[in-house]
């Protein structure tokens, strides 16, 4: 090739010796990275989504020092993953995949900036990189916002005005400043409605919050941003999801900010670390995509709802403080350690001889930052779409620094090595830094490596001791709801699948329940995914089979008011609407049922109890083997229930519908 008859053969001969190792310049090919022809995209960053839904449930419930060792893992600089962007979930009360994450408008009337624990990772973040990037993304709405339909668009006012207080409230109690706001994640967008948002956002005083639409697919949006110059001048980004590494040309056509919004959503074991090392560099070199963002930031779910471990890293056990850091923390490290979102790509980016790929970024003051990838393509499968064939096989590759950057005398070398075959990988380990003649490297490159040379010195590979052993949930737990973690507005490991759970303190209550577990919602919101029409949080450990439940319940609807207490609950997340169980429901009408099932079809037992609204019950429900019992307020109210299935499952409280209703003293003894 081309630079290869420029060298003289000393200059070949000195690289070989300083890589210790004599390279046959025939066996390699040779990448120019040069600025002279004009620079690419700017660079704006790699993130992690908190929510869409209620992924980082569990974290908030980690004692220290695990908790803010989990935080440095993810946001702190020159530490772990380093993100340049946090994307949360703007809670709107509604199931949207691994459970509901709570709304700052409950009721129309209603204005809370302290629910849920956004804005505390947020803060969390902030507090590590003051320059952390934060987006903020529906997926739901509180019922009233669609006045009744499933529908956010009909009032487009409302909506934009409902969005809009979620970031004036992130500034006025939080000092945090959002920075992109998206329109309702992976559905329909209206342009009125985004229009609107963006007049909304200006008349508050947020000229500077940039839109992201439409957080789905690049089209339709695209075809409507070229046709609609007014909408043109609303969106900032263009934001897809799981693009697969690849655009359409009518988004490069206008001129927009191209993101991956939502991308990964994969286990992560080594190939989900393989999968966001390809994507991470080919979003780029096939698709024009300035920032990637993984679904989702950390695993703090129970692993048993839908997409268990899909996050950057896994922090699933708060009541035994053990978290693990995976390997996309350390391919994530390869890029954000050495950029900054504002840096610049180079244009000479691309695809290696023998597979892999390579990108090429600097801050315009002379700093270079290559990253380079060989993942094969059994070892770098995302979830979705479907990955075709390709093939890479090791190889030398030589590059050739030109332009601004051919003076360069030294970089810093890190490197990630799977090791698929021994199963012992090696990530971000930080090599002997190459010295460089006449602005020429070379490297041998085996499979499934990823490569940073970088003239940033200030790259480390953090590490805390390990963290306690891994630990079931345990097997006697209860809580009374009196101690409260003040941050927080939920009881520690109750992940709401429908229906919103909050403290709630009754002041004049003259006994023991002033403080409670309150479901607060009283309307069905408007929904992402299939929320039950039952409120359902669930707690514990899935393998639970034979245990005791016991909780006091509060009903608040005279007439329609309806509670369970549950056990071996199968199902969370978007499949909770067929979860089966065993359910002991007591009714405001003076009744009981037991149900095999939450939506309430398969009957086990039933009949009379007394209950009524406005008075405290104490349910307790065991089940043993194939048999469950259930008792009243101390006594014996139904024995001899045959359950055949499920066979395991987590503990649950709820209610019947979208109703009031409150539970304290809740005691689990699992068997
Ligand atoms: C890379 O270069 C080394 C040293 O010249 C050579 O032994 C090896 O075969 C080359 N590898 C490939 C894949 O070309
Ligand atoms: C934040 O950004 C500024 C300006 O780019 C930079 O000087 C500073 O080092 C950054 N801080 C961190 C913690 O990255
Ligand atoms: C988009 O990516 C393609 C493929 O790498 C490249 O040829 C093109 O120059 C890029 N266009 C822009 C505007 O970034
Ligand atoms: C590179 O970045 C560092 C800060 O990380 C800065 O001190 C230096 O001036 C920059 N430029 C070069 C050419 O290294
Ligand atoms: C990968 O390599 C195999 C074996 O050489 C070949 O048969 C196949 O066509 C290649 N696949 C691609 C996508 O290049
Ligand atoms: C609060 O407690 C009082 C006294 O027990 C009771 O009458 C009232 O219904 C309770 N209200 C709520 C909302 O729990």
């Amino acid at each position: 090739n081309l630079y290869f008859l420029f060298f003289s053969f000393e200059s070949w001969a000195a690289v070989f010796l300083l890589l210790g190792s004599v390279v046959d310049p025939c066996s390699s090919q040779t990448y120019a990275l040069n600025d002279k022809a004009g620079l690419g995209r700017v660079f704006d960053g790699i993130g992690g989504l908190s929510g869409g839904g209620a992924t980082s449930r569990l974290l908030v419930n980690y004692a220290e020092p695990y908790r803010s060792q989990i935080l440095d893992y993810l946001f702190k600089p020159n530490f772990g993953a380093s993100l340049h962007i946090l994307k949360v979930e703007i809670g709107g009360d509604s199931q949207t995949t691994d459970g509901t994450e709570p709304s700052h408008m409950h009721y129309e009337s209603d204005e809370n900036y302290f629910r849920g624990y956004e804005w505390w990772l947020m803060k969390e973040a902030k507090r590590r990189n003051p320059n952390v990037t934060l987006i903020g993304l529906p997926w739901a709405f509180p019922g009233w916002v669609g006045h009744g339909k499933n529908w956010p668009y009909d009032f487009p006012d409302i909506t934009a005005a409902y969005v809009v207080n979620w970031i004036l409230g992130a500034k006025q109690y939080h000092d945090l400043d959002i920075q992109y706001v998206g329109i309702w994640n992976e559905r329909n967008f209206d342009s009125k409605y985004i229009k609107l948002l963006r007049y909304t956002l200006d008349k508050n005083g947020l000229e500077g919050v940039r839109i992201i639409a439409s957080d789905n697919l690049w089209e339709p949006i695209t075809l409507y941003l070229l046709l609609d110059p007014e909408l043109g001048r609303a969106v900032d980004v263009i934001g897809a999801h799981y693009p697969g590494t690849t655009t359409v040309k009518e988004a490069v056509k206008t001129q927009k900010k191209l993101w991956s919004s939502e991308d990964y959503s994969t286990f992560n074991d080594e190939v989900g670390g393989g999968c966001w090392a390809r994507i991470l560099n080919q979003n780029y070199v096939n698709g024009n995509m300035t920032a990637t963002i993984s679904w989702n930031l950390v695993a703090s779910y129970y692993e048993d709802l839908p997409f268990g471990r899909d996050g950057l890293m896994t922090a699933e056990e708060p009541w035994s403080g053990n978290y693990v850091v995976e390997s996309p923390i350390w391919i994530t490290a390869h890029t954000t350690q050495f950029t900054q979102p504002g840096w610049t790509y180079l244009q000479t980016v691309g695809h290696l001889a023998q597979g892999g790929s390579y990108v090429a970024l600097t801050d315009g003051t002379g700093n270079l930052t290559v990253v380079i990838e060989t993942m094969t393509h059994d070892h770098s499968v995302c979830i979705r779409p479907p990955l075709p064939p390709f093939n890479v096989t090791s190889q030398n590759a030589t590059f050739q620094l030109q332009g601004s950057f051919a003076s360069i005398k030294e970089l810093q070398v890190w490197r990630s090595q799977f090791n698929f075959k021994t199963k012992k990988p090696s990530f971000f380990e930080k090599l002997t830094p190459l010295k460089l003649v006449d602005g020429s490297f070379t490297l041998n490159l085996a499979e499934d490596e990823v490569y940073t040379l970088t003239t940033i010195t200030t790259g480390q590979k953090g590490s805390y001791p390990d963290p306690p052993p891994s630990a079931r949930f345990p097997k006697v737990y209860k809580d009374n709801f009196d101690i409260r973690n003040p941050p927080f507005s939920e009881a520690p490991d109750f992940a709401d699948q429908t229906g919103v759970f909050e403290y709630y303190i009754n002041l004049t209550d003259p006994g023991p329940h002033v403080f409670t577990l309150r479901q607060v919602l009283t309307e069905r919101p408007v929904t992402w995914a299939a929320d039950a029409d039952q409120t359902i949080s669930v707690i514990g450990d899935y393998q639970w089979h034979d245990l005791t439940v016991t909780c006091d319940v509060f009903m608040e609807s005279v007439k329609t008011g309806g509670v369970f207490i549950a056990a071996r609950v199968d199902k969370g997340g978007q499949s909770i609407r067929s979860a089966n169980g065993v359910f002991f429901w007591v009714f405001a009408d003076g009744t009981y049922k037991v149900t095999n099932d939450l939506a309430g079809q398969t009957v086990l037992a039933e009949g009379q109890s007394g209950t009524r609204a406005y008075g405290w019950h104490t349910l307790s429900l065991t089940v043993k083997g194939q048999y469950a019992l259930g008792q009243l307020n101390g006594y014996p109210l139904w024995k001899n229930a045959v359950v055949l299935t499920p066979k395991n499952g987590w503990a649950a409280i709820g209610t019947r519908s979208f109703e009031l209703a409150q539970f304290d003293n809740f005691a689990v003894v699992a068997g």
